[in-house]
């Protein structure tokens, strides 16, 4: 029979460091792998390179129960572990539209090789479908013959911000197998979710790969299509927070993602639905999967949008003066700033030549490193004192609960863009703001 004792995941950056230590919080005796000995430093240590709300008291609880430990040692784990969890990143191809599937690629192969104790390799990286089928062969052509290994997929739903949560207490779980007993593996390692019954989808390699990017295309379509309708509400009028309420209430529909605003953004949305029409095209269906190109350039527009309000109401001017963006991460509770809306519209603005200063709990640090010369502050009260503009892009609690109270003996013009649609017009607008959202009719005097 089946022992599940010992789990390795290969990869310790967000996903699989949450992966690593929720797995020792289920119990298992856990190590995290990397090639990057200066993350396996932090990581031992209990510091994490990115901010995950509760991740690192968990990575502390464990480093301290002596049940979760990091290395760069493959040999050593290939020995030791039951199951190793694949948790390398498959980010955009630079200057295509594909996933890199170098790291993945090159993870498995190692590993395979360095395993000498019968084990299962299990995938949670999101990949174009067909990579399972690819790594099993992969697998099979690298590993020692004397044991017996195999391979199945178990993609990850993870939304970032609740990340430890969402691993273990998820809504579903998917494992793509080509046997029962590998299943039966992975039965194990979740079985605390199984008592809970939690949703169990045991399935095949093509199935288990489609239903994560089906999921984020899916996700992606939505928010795209509230904002398509923002577009229209722009022109005629209307309220798309109502719009959005009033369909949300149909059960088919959900009001869930149905937020409109500046956009989608992050490190998995963007990437997957670009991968996903690259790898269909690839198979000669690039027909099924063109819609996404749509939601792709609605979500780019809304940006664009953004910017194009801030001249509108600098009268076309934006040189030299001072506009405040409040938010630069993707989303509230990261520190993500990668395909940011927040961040593009600020350097829009930056490089349009407006002094832009930037205010985010979280984001600054990753910010500053793509764009040095945009100001970056400390304090919200020092982006907004004296700005002529200020910009609402991600909707962090602190900006939800602004009120023109608290800004209008900072601010230099009372002109505000809600780009989340989170704040409430008649209030500011009492305070005689100039007050704009995107998906809601430019009132002109
Ligand atoms: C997403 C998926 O939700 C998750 O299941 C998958 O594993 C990884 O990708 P994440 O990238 O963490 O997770 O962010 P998510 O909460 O999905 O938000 C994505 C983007 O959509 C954010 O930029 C957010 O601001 C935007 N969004 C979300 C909207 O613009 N409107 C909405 O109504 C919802």
């Amino acid at each position: 029979s089946v022992i599940v004792e010992n789990i390795s995941v290969i990869g310790t950056g967000y996903l699989g460091a949450t992966h690593a230590a929720c797995m020792a919080e289920l119990g298992f005796n856990v190590v995290g792998v990397d090639i990057d000995p200066g993350k396996i430093a932090s990581l031992s240590a209990g510091d994490l390179p990115f901010h995950e709300p509760g991740l690192p008291e968990l990575i502390r609880k464990h480093v301290t129960t002596g049940r979760l430990r990091f290395t760069t040692d493959l040999d050593e784990v290939g020995a030791w572990a039951d199951v190793h969890f694949i948790a390398v990143g498959t980010p955009q191809v630079r200057g295509g539209t594909g996933a890199d599937m170098t790291y993945v690629d090159t993870a498995t192969a190692s590993l395979a090789r360095a395993i000498t104790k019968d084990s299962l390799i299990v995938g949670k990286s999101t990949v174009p479908v067909g990579t399972a089928a690819r790594l099993a062969d992969l697998v099979a052509e690298q590993k020692n013959p004397d044991v017996d290994v195999s391979l199945a997929w178990n993609p990850e739903f993870l939304r970032e911000g609740f990340a430890v949560k969402d691993t273990l207490t998820p809504d579903r779980l998917v494992v793509g197998t080509t046997s029962q007993a590998d299943e039966a593996v992975l039965r194990r390692v979740y079985a605390e979710a199984l008592n809970r019954n939690t949703p169990w989808i045991a399935t095949d390699f093509q199935t288990a790969e489609l239903v994560k990017v089906a999921a984020n295309a899916f996700l992606a379509t939505k928010i795209s299509f509230i904002n398509a309708f923002a577009e229209v509400t722009e022109t005629v009028g209307g309220n798309i927070t109502t719009l959005a309420d009033a369909i949300g209430h149909d059960t088919r529909i959900g009001r869930k993602f149905l937020n409109a605003g500046v956009g989608f953004g992050g490190g998995c949305l963007p990437k997957d639905i670009r991968a996903l029409q690259t790898r269909v095209a690839e198979l000669g269906l690039d027909h099924s999967m063109r819609f996404l190109d749509e939601v792709d350039q609605i979500n780019l527009r809304r940006r664009k949008k953004a910017v194009a309000l801030a001249f509108d109401l600098l009268s076309q001017d934006v040189i030299g003066k001072k506009i405040a963006v409040l938010g630069i991460t993707f989303k509230p509770l990261s520190d993500d700033v990668r395909d940011s809306p927040g961040l593009d519209v600020a350097a829009r603005l930056f490089n349009a030549g407006a002094d832009v200063h930037v205010y985010d709990p979280q984001g600054s640090r990753n910010a500053a490193k793509r764009y040095p010369r945009i100001t970056y502050t400390d304090t919200l009260d020092d982006a907004v004192t004296e700005a002529e503009l200020v910009i609402l892009t991600t909707e962090w609690e602190e900006f939800r609960a602004l009120t023109p109270e608290d800004l209008n003996h900072q601010v230099t013009t009372r002109r505000i863009i809600d780009a989340r649609n989170v704040l409430h017009p008649p209030h500011w607008e009492a305070h005689d703001w100039t007050f704009t959202q995107l998906g809601r009719k430019v009132q002109r005097d």
